[in-house]
């Protein structure tokens, strides 16, 4: 079978992972030939394609990126751009299509698989916000890096005494802010989900250095909120106005406001971090590695079952096929469980400074 990949929405470690497991089991056991389309659906929609065989794939198992390279491309935006997919598809002799994708891109191949379009999706994204699924590859090599980039701030904070935001990527969900910040040991971790005071946070670090703690370290989501509003604060949570295809705006400036926020209140010295594009670069850990090869090989063989319209998910620690609908109906928030965990371990508000003294 002629098969088309292609990859969507920002990057992820172990994307490549991904496109070599397709290519190596569909070459070896289904005697598959593929056609790359780059820069996610810009390359279906332009007809932009390049060569994908057993030698593109060799040694990418480690490269951060993708070699189709990537793009937040919405051909539904464009006067009958996906009608245009279909005939690149039909252009190439393009039997099946596997689009490894977030939200957006698989919304793409949902809309794609309406049109008679036999497509199976493959979840991407370092955010972990798909449903559907109990973990995206990418997210566990962003974790690792914002942790380890936590450990760092750490000891200059502590020789500073300083409070010390950062910054993590996030925009809906606080996934990475919360596995990050129990691993790195934050003292206070902010995510989307749970609108945060600032009044409260402020008084969280000021009891805890009343106990003697002398720096802090916060973890912030980049789409965590004040309650009252970040404008009230004098701080911006976008930037700039511009909205990508899907109608994102860029989300970035919420560590410099907290860290200016927190120091006004509490009179403690505050610096910030943005980790931004740090998280989504690299090398993917072995665990991602490992995981982006299973979803890889779900995927191609749930072309060779005929499961079209559905993704590859992971539940337990089994691969499934889910329907396409089902993992882009909403958008994953972190869940209780975690959410307990974070809340567990951190101070609590209150906490009677004299019990520790
Ligand atoms: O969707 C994943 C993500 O990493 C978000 O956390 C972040 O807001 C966004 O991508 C950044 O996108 P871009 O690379 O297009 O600026």
């Amino acid at each position: 079978m002629k098969i088309g990949v292609l990859t969507g929405g920002g990057d992820c470690p172990g994307l490549n992972a991904v496109i070599r497991a397709v290519v190596r089991k569909g070459t070896f056991h289904y005697e598959d030939e593929f056609v790359g389309f780059m820069e996610g659906w810009r390359g279906l929609l332009e007809d932009k394609t390049m060569e994908l065989g057993l030698s593109s794939v060799g040694g990418i198992l480690p490269r951060g990126g993708t070699i189709l390279r990537t793009s937040r491309t919405n051909p539904a935006k464009k006067p009958d751009g996906l009608q245009q997919c279909v005939t690149n598809l039909k252009k190439h002799g393009c039997e099946a299509l596997i689009a490894i994708g977030g939200d957006d891109t698989l919304s793409v191949a949902k809309k794609l698989f309406d049109m008679g379009v036999k497509v199976v999706g493959v979840p991407k994204t370092i955010d972990n916000d798909l449903s559907g699924t109990d973990y995206t590859f990418g997210f566990d090599t962003a974790v690792n890096i914002a942790t380890g980039a936590i450990d760092r701030v750490h000891t200059t904070a502590e020789a500073h005494n300083r409070v010390i935001v950062v910054e993590v990527m996030g925009r809906d969900s606080g996934w990475i802010a919360t596995y990050s910040g129990i691993a790195g040991g934050a003292d206070v971790i902010l995510i989307p989900e749970v609108p945060f005071d600032i009044e409260q946070v402020a008084e969280l670090i000021r009891q805890r250095h009343a106990r003697g703690r002398y720096f802090s370290i916060v973890v912030a989501a980049e789409g965590a909120k004040f309650a009252d509003g970040i404008e009230k604060h004098g701080g911006a949570s976008v930037l700039g106005e511009g909205r990508d295809d899907f109608g994102h705006l860029r989300l970035g400036g919420i560590g410099p406001t907290l860290a200016a926020e927190i120091e006004k209140l509490t009179g403690f010295e505050s610096r910030s971090v943005v980790l931004g594009h740090i998280q989504r670069g690299g090398s993917p850990s072995a665990f991602d590695r490992v995981l982006a090869t299973r979803y890889g090989l779900g995927a191609i063989d749930m072309v060779h079952r005929d499961e079209w319209g559905q993704m590859a998910a992971l539940r337990g620690n089994k691969i499934i096929s889910i329907p396409l609908a089902e993992a882009i109906a909403s958008n994953r928030k972190v869940d209780k469980e975690i959410l307990d965990a974070a809340i567990g371990i951190l101070d609590k508000l209150d906490y009677k400074v004299s019990k520790n003294s």
